[in-house]
């Protein structure tokens, strides 16, 4: 018997037939900065609100209503203030705001990858124009832009066990490919003053990343490779590349290609880590923001997939790596998998 012990009942379909409306609820609050509007004030009934937000107060008191019934507000009487948390996740001043991964991941261009996602299962692969394989597509500049929760953990761990690895090693030259925000190579610049990092991504997102490299004050030690990571000339060789979320946009087999592609730009000893979701070595209801991740990647390239921990070992064993390992740390969604140059 599998692990999951949940059995289909009316209350998890009907959270399920519903999830969108929860979704639409919290980005149009963001988008209004209804939050905003409450963080200062005493509590405070709707046609207030509505006074600040310059929304329409019917507008308003549904919106208001609607979002205590989700408890990210507080209803006294006909009076709305923030429930507790939703000051420091949700007011745009707080260092720990969420509003813009909230954006991002409540976006149009992930509802309209999959609003026709019956059809794109019929089909086998994207159904869009424009999709995650078009050179420079916008949603990635946007999620460059907005951290999500795991990525600064995750860029942590990556350099944490990539300084402890490079100990012994005189340079610590990185090639971070498909870097969007850039944070898995600027945390290790941040820990050793002897890291370079290069930096491979869309001309668009590197952008973006730019500015995250200057705020970390690690900008000096950056370099750009603007390009397509499958031909662009990779510039040289390095000690460490990583693949942060990366490889789950393409195909088992273009994996492959990738990962010899890069293995020839390594130096000596070098290593190639792996960051970021995967699928297939625990029940699908331990991981499943990586499962719906999937659906994604389904609508949104021809060929790209979540790849299992083993099929990253078999990855990173045929760009001629040895000593794969798999690691993951606790309370991150990421496996991260390593591999070197003999
Ligand atoms: C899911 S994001 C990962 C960003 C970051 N590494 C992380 O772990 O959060 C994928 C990134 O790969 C980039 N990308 C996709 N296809 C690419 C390609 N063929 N060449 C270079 N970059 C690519 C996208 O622009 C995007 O920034």
């Amino acid at each position: 018997m599998s692990e999951s012990a949940a059995t289909v009942n009316q209350a998890r379909l009907l959270e399920m037939m519903t999830a969108f409306k929860a979704t639409y609820l919290l980005r149009a609050a963001i988008r209004l900065r209804v939050f905003d509007a409450l963080a200062s004030s005493e509590p405070a009934d709707p046609d207030d609100v509505a006074a600040i937000l310059r929304t329409n107060p019917r507008g308003t008191r549904i919106l208001l209503r609607a979002l205590a019934a989700m408890e990210l507000l507080r209803m006294e009487g006909e009076k709305f203030s923030l429930a507790e948390g939703a000051g420091e996740l949700l007011v745009s001043t707080s260092p720990q705001y969420c509003g813009g991964i909230i954006d991002v991941a409540a976006s149009d261009c992930e509802w309209d990858a999959l609003r026709d996602l019956a059809d794109v299962v019929r089909h086998g692969g994207t159904l869009l124009d424009e999709n995650a394989e078009s050179p420079g597509f916008p949603y990635w500049v946007d999620f460059a832009t907005h951290l999500t929760f795991a990525t600064r953990p995750g860029a942590q761990f990556v350099a944490d066990t990539t300084l402890s690895w490079a100990k012994g090693r005189e340079t610590l030259d990185v090639l971070d490919v498909g870097c969007g925000h850039g944070l898995f190579g600027f945390a290790i610049a941040e820990g050793a003053p002897r890291a370079r990092v290069t930096c491979l991504d869309w001309p668009n997102v590197l952008d973006v990343a730019r500015r995250h490299a200057d705020r970390a004050g690690v900008g000096d030690r950056v370099r750009y490779l603007p390009g397509d990571a499958f031909t662009v000339d990779l510039g040289g060789s390095y000690d460490v590349i990583v693949l942060g979320n990366f490889l789950f946009q393409f195909s088992f087999r273009r994996c492959i290609e990738l990962v010899r592609r890069l293995a020839g730009h390594l130096k000596p000893g070098g290593r190639v880590v792996v960051a970021g979701f995967t699928t297939g070595d625990r029940p699908p209801a331990q991981d499943h923001h990586a499962h719906l991740l999937n659906l994604l990647m389904l609508a949104w390239t021809s060929q790209g997939e979540l790849h299992s921990p083993d099929m990253y070992r078999k990855i990173l064993a045929s760009g001629g790596l040895s000593r794969v390992e798999v690691t993951e740390r606790p309370g991150l969604p990421f496996r991260f998998v390593t591999g070197e140059l003999p």
